[in-house]
């Protein structure tokens, strides 16, 4: 036994005080554990997904277990359902009808498409008691699966952007409370607000996908809204950002609020936890994240498979997201995770 100076002696160990600290003292009841907790989620934080076709009922989406294809006919009692959970927003996806889908993606501006048609079902049944989010992005219209107008092989920014404005416009006037465009085009957000204001929906918000990442995550989406095969392995690099980068994203972040974005949104989730925390800390604004459809799809199958516990790991994710610093999350779970947190 040797003493020197610094270190803990075993004979004071053997007083019954071995550290000074003992962390696991509010570790031990739960009480404690609440009381000390620094992050929380509730239903108030959560963002539903919907993927809607042009078909009556609902089918089941075979990449998402779980998440269905909801007719428009489904809408009013899915909204219903919305409210009595507690979850504040839903966000819309359309599946487009194959033979609608065009180069110049026409059918995005078309004021009777499914979108527009949704957000009126919605507003009909629970007006402003839910918040409705809409895409803006050409990927669900056009017959290259591309989130803009391609001219030679390359998708362009200021042409596309000018469509853009218009499906915003139509979303708004549908009664969209929350435009999101998650095509990364530079300086839509600004044209889209001009547009808004112009059309008179000042208090339309934009919510900005502000950091998005050119992902392999997103293909159970692309599958939803069937525009994997338009797609055909092509590949979104030339406007979504590079997995590599992170200053890039806060790049992305100032000139989107700049250019009039209320809030922001990281995409995918639980890789970029660390974009998450860093736009947070760096911009306190009201900062979303999309668990994107390949994190639910992975978190599901494993669970399916017996290997992980579904409502852990859910709950377990969905509290990182707090934790990282995101205001609210957008998830496939968020009816699930609004039910267990009822119960
Ligand atoms: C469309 C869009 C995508 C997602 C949301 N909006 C796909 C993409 O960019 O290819 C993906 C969401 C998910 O995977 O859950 N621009």
């Amino acid at each position: 036994m040797c003493r020197s100076e610094g270190t803990i002696s075993v004979s004071q160990f053997s007083r019954g005080s071995y550290p000074a600290t003992r962390m696991r003292r509010v570790r031990r009841h739960s009480w404690s554990r609440q009381l000390v907790a620094e992050s929380s989620l509730t239903a108030s934080d959560l963002i539903w997904p919907w993927f809607v076709f042009d078909e009556k009922g609902r089918v089941a989406v075979g990449s998402l277990p779980g998440v269905e294809r909801l007719g428009v006919d489904q809408i009013a009692r899915q909204a219903a359902a919305a409210c009595e959970l507690g979850i504040p927003a839903i966000a819309i996806f359309p599946a487009t009808d194959p033979k609608l889908k065009t180069d110049d993606a026409r059918e995005a501006v078309n004021a009777e498409n499914l979108v527009c048609r949704t957000v009126r079902a919605i507003k009909a049944e629970v007006g402003d008691s839910l918040g409705v989010i809409c895409d803006v992005a050409l990927d669900p219209y056009s017959s290259h699966g591309q989130d803009g107008l391609v001219r030679d092989g390359y998708v362009v920014n200021d042409e596309t952007i000018e469509v853009l404005c218009q499906q915003a416009i139509i979303q708004a006037e549908a009664g969209c409370d929350i435009i999101a465009p998650s095509d990364m085009m530079d300086g839509r957000i600004g044209a889209i607000r001009a547009a808004l204001d112009g059309a008179g929906k000042i208090d339309v918000q934009i919510m900005s996908y502000a950091a998005k990442y050119a992902s392999a995550f997103y293909g159970p989406f692309r599958d939803a809204v069937g525009s994997s095969g338009n797609l055909a392995g092509g590949s979104k690099m030339t406007y979504q950002q590079s997995p590599t980068q992170s200053d890039e994203a806060l790049h992305e972040v100032a000139l989107d609020l700049a250019e009039g974005a209320d809030s922001v949104m990281i995409k995918p989730g639980m890789p970029y936890l660390d974009i998450v925390h860093r736009v947070k800390a760096t911009f306190a604004v009201p900062t979303f994240v999309y668990q994107v459809s390949g994190e639910y799809a992975m978190l599901s199958a494993a669970a399916q498979n017996g290997w992980l516990d579904r409502q852990q790991v859910m709950m377990e994710s969905l509290t990182a997201f707090k934790r990282a610093g995101a205001d609210g999350i957008l998830t496939y779970f968020a009816p699930e995770a609004a039910e267990w947190l009822k119960s």
